[in-house]
């Protein structure tokens, strides 16, 4: 028993402690109902009562010690340690919020909509989800009209369509206001087309109309000519090329140059290095007349933009598809841009 109490106390002699992690230890291992000080009390049970007395007065030495030992580094820690929050340091730099940033689709329609209002347009919107009448017949799409087979439709019920494209709007406007009408349609549009780096089942559009007396086709040039310097730059290569919507007469396309000296180029040009970004034209007789205007008092001209063609001309991102991933890879390079 005697060499017990001695090792006991060497043992707990050498305990070094340097932090609470350390006291909590010792208490554990010496001073707790299971630690090795209760274990000796239990076994001085045993002891003849001859040497009790001897080897009580020890225990209770051990016992005193130890205790000490315990409550006066308890004190060192709590007086000379720093309470939980001077431990804080309150001058090191904070956790960085993280921000987002504004996707390049909305970064771009942003764009074109203050250039075309600082021209006097202003904005309008329609439902997404339309009735045939405003996306196809109103547009002078015939019933059975071929035209239709342009854009491959997504049918919610017989009568209603998601809108395959923002000239809807344009009917909208024209049948509430009285010219002159001198606007802008960004929004959402949807076709059912197969997936590929050039296409998706939705996209997005600006429409444009300006209805007034004597709108010539001059001034639908100028107009977009105006767009695309503001927008590309000075000196961008455009085109413009006859083309045909039922809904405009005389209709045309415009085109920018992209080039083909990377092979992303020309699969995107289809080998011509000229990309399409509009459809535009003099709004058809039949479409002022279906939405309530004299054209013998009024012209006027139209145009729609596919969004994300001038996104991926803007920024060289070279597959349509990558809008859509929401890769923060991608999301994050236009962190900054309003
Ligand atoms: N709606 C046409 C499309 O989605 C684009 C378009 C062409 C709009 C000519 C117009 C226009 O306003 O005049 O393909």
């Amino acid at each position: 028993m005697r060499e017990r109490i001695e090792k006991l106390k060497q043992e707990a002699k050498k305990f070094e402690i340097a932090n609470k992690l350390h006291l909590e230890k010792f208490r554990l291992e010496f001073l707790s109902k299971k630690g090795k000080l209760n274990d000796l009390f239990e076994d001085f049970k045993k002891v003849g009562s001859d040497e009790k007395r001897a080897f009580g007065q020890m225990l209770n030495e051990l016992k005193n010690e130890l205790e000490e030992k315990f409550s006066a580094l308890t004190e060192k820690m709590s007086s000379s340690g720093k309470t939980e929050i001077e431990q804080i340091d309150f001058t090191l730099p904070g956790e960085a919020v993280a921000l987002g940033s504004r996707h390049p689709l909305s970064i771009v329609q942003n764009q074109i909509i203050e250039i075309f209002k600082r021209m006097g347009f202003i904005i309008s919107e329609g439902p997404e989800i339309e009735d045939d009448w405003h996306n196809f017949s109103a547009l002078n799409f015939g019933e059975n009209h071929p035209a239709r087979d342009m854009q491959d439709t997504f049918f919610v019920d017989k009568d209603f369509t998601l809108r395959t494209h923002t000239s809807s709007v344009q009917v909208r406007v024209m049948q509430n206001q009285k010219p002159p009408i001198r606007t802008i349609s960004p929004g959402r549009v949807y076709r059912n087309e197969t997936v590929s780096a050039r296409a998706n089942c939705f996209f997005h559009q600006v429409e444009g109309l300006y209805i007034n007396q004597d709108v010539s086709f001059a001034d639908l040039k100028l107009t977009l000519f105006q767009f695309v310097e503001e927008f590309f730059g000075k000196g961008t290569n455009v085109r413009f090329r006859p083309s045909y919507f039922p809904f405009t007469e005389p209709s045309a396309e415009m085109d920018i140059y992209l080039g083909t000296s990377s092979e992303e180029d020309i699969r995107l040009t289809k080998g011509t290095g000229w990309l399409e970004i509009l459809g535009c034209g003099m709004v058809d007789e039949n479409v002022l007349k279906n939405c309530g205007i004299n054209p013998d008092e009024f012209t006027g001209y139209a145009f729609g933009m596919g969004i994300e063609r001038i996104t991926m001309l803007k920024y060289g991102i070279k597959d349509l598809r990558l809008f859509f991933e929401n890769d923060k890879r991608l999301l994050e390079q236009f962190a900054g841009i309003a």
